[in-house]
C-alpha cells in the first residue's frame, strides 16, 4: 500500500518534467490519485468530476474476453496537466483526450493520463479509453468478491464499494455521480442487461446482438451493472407508470415469481413512504444461485444471487431512495444506506401484518431472536457512524444499529415529523451526496428537536445502549 502511494507522485513528477522539456506553458498540475475516503483512500480521483460515461462493451461468454471503449465526459475542477482514472486489471490499448492521443501510465489500480494539452479549470473534456482482456474479480477487505463475476454461461458486474474499476475506467468513488449510456454486444441468444432504459436491441451481424441502455439520472459508479446470460425477460409497469424490466436466470424463475410480482406494489409503497420513486425505470436481475454471496442495489435494477424473497426485494428497492438517489459522501456514511434500507424492512413489516418497528427495536435491545433472527447479532460492536474499518462496512451495526438510530429519532419526534423527515431527506438530497453530519443537522432542523443525545449514544457512542 505505501509503495503505491509513493509511486504515483513519482510518475506525475516525471510527467511534469516532461512538460518542462517541451517548453509548453504549464497551466495545470496533476489531479489527485484518490479523494481521501476515510475507509478506501485510493478510491476515486481528484481534479475533475465526470458528467457522463458512454461505455461500449463487447463480451464473449465462451472465452471470457471483454473489450471496451469508455468515453468519459468530465469537467476539470482545476488546471490539469494529468489526471487519474481507476482501473483494475485489463489492458489499456489507447487513450485520447479531446481527440488527441494522450500518454498514459499504470501503477496498481491507477491509470494516469497525460493529455497532449493541459486542461483548463472549468473545461469540459472528453477522454476515450480503449481497453480489454479477461476481467478478474476484485476482492474486498472483508473477502467478498465484486467487479466482473462470471457464471456458467455469462457474467455480472457489481461494484460496491470499488469493484467497478474491475470492468471500466472511471472516477470510482460515490462522490462523483454521472449519467450513463452502456452498450453491450453479446453473441445472439444472450441477453445483456444494464441500468436504466433499453433504448435499442438489434442484431449487428456476425452472430451478435447489441443492447443499448440509458441512465439519465446521476449514478454513483458502484451502482453501475451489466448482466449477461440467457435470461427470461418480463416487462411491465407500476400502477403509477414506472417501467419495470425483470431479467431472471431460467433456473430461478419459479422461485422468484412471488417476490417479483410484488415489485410494482413495493415501488408504490416506497413512493408513499419516502416520496416519489427517484428513477424512470425499475426492475431486477436475478442471477443463478451462488453467483455472489450478496444482493446489490444496482441502480434501477438490483442484482440478486438466486431467487430473492419479498423482504430482500424491498430492501434493495429502498436503496433506490437511500443510497442511490441520496448517496453517501464517503464510505464511512454507509449506515445512511444500510440503516435506512433495514428500517424500510421494519416499516414494510409493520404495514403488512408483521411486528411493529417498536417491538422489533425492543427485540434488538433484548437480543430476542424470536421476533427477529438478527436481534442476537453484535449490533453494538461499533457505532454505525464510525465503522471499525473497510472490512466492517457490511457488519451488523451498520445495518441494525443504523435502523435503531432511525427508530430512536421516531420515538423522540413522533410519527408525523419522522415520516416528514424521511421524505424531506430524500427530496432535498435527491441525486446528490450526503454525510452523517449532513443528516444530523438536517434531522434537527426539519423536526425542530434537539437530538444530540441520540447522536451521542446511538450514532457515535461506543458500547451497547440500554434504551
Ligand atoms: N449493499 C448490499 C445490500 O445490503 C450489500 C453489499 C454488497 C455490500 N456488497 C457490499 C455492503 C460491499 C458493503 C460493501 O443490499
Ligand atoms: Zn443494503
Amino acid at each position: 500500500m505505501e509503495l503505491k502511494r509513493l509511486a504515483v507522485p513519482a510518475v506525475t513528477a516525471l510527467l511534469v518534467l516532461a512538460t518542462g522539456c517541451t517548453g509548453a506553458t504549464v497551466q495545470g498540475r496533476p489531479g489527485a490519485s484518490g479523494v481521501r475516503d476515510p475507509l478506501f483512500p485510493r478510491a476515486g480521483n481528484g481534479g475533475y468530476q465526470v458528467e457522463h460515461y458512454a461505455l461500449d462493451l463487447a463480451y464473449d461468454p465462451a472465452d471470457g474476453q471483454l473489450h471496451g471503449t469508455a468515453v468519459i465526459t468530465a469537467r476539470a475542477e482545476q488546471g490539469l496537466s494529468s489526471f487519474n482514472l481507476d482501473l483494475s486489471g485489463l489492458k489499456v490499448e489507447g487513450v485520447d483526450v479531446q481527440g488527441a492521443g494522450a500518454r498514459f501510465n499504470r501503477t496498481g489500480t491507477e491509470l494516469t493520463v497525460r493529455p497532449a494539452k493541459d486542461l483548463k479549470k472549468g473545461e469540459v473534456f472528453r477522454t476515450t479509453v480503449d481497453y480489454g482482456g479477461r476481467p478478474k474479480p476484485v476482492v474486498d477487505p472483508d473477502g467478498s468478491r465484486e467487479g466482473w463475476i462470471t457464471t456458467g454461461d455469462g457474467a455480472v458486474a457489481v461494484g460496491e464499494p470499488v469493484g467497478s474499476m474491475g470492468w471500466f475506467p472511471g472516477n470510482h468513488h460515490p462522490s462523483d455521480k454521472a449519467s450513463y449510456d452502456v452498450t453491450v454486444t453479446v453473441p445472439d441468444g444472450y441477453e445483456a442487461v444494464s441500468n436504466g432504459q433499453l433504448r435499442s436491441r438489434r442484431e449487428v451481424g456476425d452472430g451478435r446482438t447489441e443492447f443499448a441502455w440509458h441512465s439519465p439520472e446521476p449514478m454513483a459508479s458502484y451502482l453501475a451493472t451489466v448482466a449477461i446470460g440467457k435470461f427470461k425477460v418480463t416487462t411491465g409497469r407500476t400502477p403509477s407508470g414506472v417501467a419495470v424490466y425483470d431479467a431472471v436466470a431460467p433456473g430461478e424463475a419459479a422461485g422468484s415469481e412471488a417476490a417479483l410480482k410484488r415489485l410494482p406494489e413495493i415501488v408504490e409503497w416506497g413512493g408513499a413512504k419516502f416520496g416519489p420513486y427517484p428513477f424512470g425505470t425499475a426492475g431486477s436481475i436475478v442471477m443463478p444461485a451462488r453467483t455472489l454471496a450478496y444482493a446489490l442495489e444496482t441502480q434501477t435494477k438490483p442484482v440478486y444471487s438466486g431467487a430473492p424473497d419479498e423482504l430482500l426485494v424491498l430492501h434493495e428497492l429502498a436503496h433506490q431512495w437511500f443510497g442511490n438517489s441520496v448517496s453517501p459522501k464517503t464510505w464511512k456514511d454507509m449506515w445512511l444506506n444500510e440503516g435506512f434500507a433495514t428500517y424500510a424492512e421494519w416499516l414494510w413489516s409493520e404495514d403488512h401484518g408483521g411486528v411493529s418497528a417498536q417491538r422489533r427495536f425492543e427485540a434488538f435491545l433484548a437480543g430476542d431472536t424470536s421476533v427477529d433472527d438478527q436481534a442476537g447479532g453484535d449490533w453494538a460492536a461499533f457505532p454505525p457512524a464510525v465503522p471499525a474499518g473497510p472490512d466492517h462496512v457490511s457488519d451488523a451495526p451498520v445495518y441494525y444499529r443504523g435502523a435503531m438510530v432511525l427508530h430512536r429519532i421516531r420515538q423522540e419526534v413522533g410519527d408525523e415529523r419522522f415520516f416528514d423527515l424521511l421524505r424531506g431527506w430524500a427530496a432535498d438530497h435527491r441525486y446528490g451526496n450526503a454525510s452523517t453530519e449532513d443528516f444530523t443537522a438536517y434531522a434537527e432542523r426539519r423536526t425542530g428537536h434537539d437530538l444530540k443525545k441520540v447522536w451521542d449514544v446511538w450514532l457515535y457512542g461506543q458500547g451497547r445502549p440500554k434504551a
